[in-house]
């Protein structure tokens, strides 16, 4: 392990923003992150832990540590007849984690195929497409706890997992390294195809299998997501907002072909649509565009960080003007 000065960040994140770390480590144990812990605190830096840098915006210069947690290994907890329990290390490639379970046969990841990252960032932002969200299959996550060096292993409820949130991004946010991530997989070969462009696909092919179906979602994800090595972006940049029953009936009778979702605390409303009404797909903003077929994505040409907050804002403030809904933005700054 060794921390190097003065790090280009520009191939650690998927915008593909130029970015230079103060300090860098990479660690795949505690005990080597614990030595990197002495050396910012003697220091006076801070750490800042970095994962894949899929859902990241940077800033030129990052003060302090830049820290990422290279460990993958895999371990088998527990097996029996309808589950196991494996523990996956932070360092994990997502999609890897995904295509290797299902050739063990073990379910559940299925829909959530082809999310860039590594396994350590998923709890943090409860990764979710196609109907399933990762909290549905996490046991416990571990880390340490940046301040005082202490280890935690907290059950899924101590997460307090919510749509593309977690105690992570909360209280927590800034202060915690995730080494692990426990996940309980069933054996029975069960699809989830409640998410309605997969339900068509299977009236018209027939259920598919726990791996077809992994399939089915890297080819929709590939027809309609930019893909990071070819046009760099960070996935959806905005949550798709929850807003009062009073103020979708006042929306719906504007736009009555909206697409929505009751929920018990409000109506989820799609971001990419709304940004899509107001014609932007495709629209630029210096050098950052909305993407041309997903318009909750924004697509970087060589732009910095503060380019791609700008395009965001801009994008907020219209959607704000028009329909009176504040976007919240998804990505954290990375600063
Ligand atoms: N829509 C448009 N125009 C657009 C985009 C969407 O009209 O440009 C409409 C679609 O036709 C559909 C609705 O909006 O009726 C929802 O679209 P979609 O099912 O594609 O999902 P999304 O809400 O745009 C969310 C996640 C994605 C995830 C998909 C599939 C968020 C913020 N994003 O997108 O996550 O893949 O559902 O489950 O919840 C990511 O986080 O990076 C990501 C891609």
């Amino acid at each position: 392990m060794s921390i190097q000065q003065n790090v280009p960040l520009k191939r650690f994140n998927t915008l593909g923003v130029e970015s230079y770390a103060e300090y860098m480590a990479q660690v795949t144990s505690i005990e080597q992150f614990k030595e990197v812990a002495e050396f910012a605190r003697l220091s006076g830096l801070k750490i800042k832990v970095l994962g894949g840098g899929s859902n990241v915006v940077m800033s030129e210069a990052v003060s302090g540590v830049v820290v990422q947690y290279k460990s993958a290994q895999i371990a088998l907890l527990s097996d029996d007849n309808a589950q196991v329990l494996i523990r996956v290390d932070a360092g994990f490639n997502w999609h890897d984690l995904v295509m290797h379970s299902l050739k063990q046969g073990w379910y559940g990841l299925e829909n959530l195929a082809f999310i860039p990252g590594l396994v350590g960032a998923a709890p943090v932002q409860n990764i979710g497409a196609y109907g399933v969200e990762v909290k549905d299959c996490i046991q416990h996550v571990h880390g340490v706890f940046i301040d005082s060096l202490e280890e935690f292993h907290f059950t899924a409820e101590e997460c307090g997992f919510e749509y593309r949130e977690s105690i992570f991004k909360q209280a927590l946010e800034g202060n915690v390294l995730i080494t692990a991530v426990d996940f309980k997989l069933s054996k029975l070969p069960t699809v989830n195809v409640s998410y309605a462009p997969l339900d068509q696909m299977a009236k018209e092919k027939g259920v598919p299998t726990p791996l077809e179906l992994a399939h089915w979602v890297i080819d929709v994800r590939k027809s309609k997501l930019p893909q990071p090595d070819q046009l760099p972006n960070a996935g959806s940049f905005f949550k798709n907002p929850v807003i009062t029953l009073e103020m979708f009936e006042g929306l719906v009778s504007r736009y009555p072909a909206m697409p929505h979702y009751k929920l018990d605390e409000g109506v989820k409303v799609p971001a990419g649509w709304l940004i899509d009404q107001l014609g932007f797909k495709g629209k630029s903003f210096g050098p950052v565009s909305v993407h041309k077929q997903q318009a909750l994505v924004l697509v970087n040409h060589g732009g910095k960080g503060v380019d791609v907050l700008h395009a965001a804002d801009e994008v907020k403030q219209a959607v704000l003007d028009h329909y009176g809904i504040q976007l919240e933005q998804e990505p954290r700054l990375f600063a």
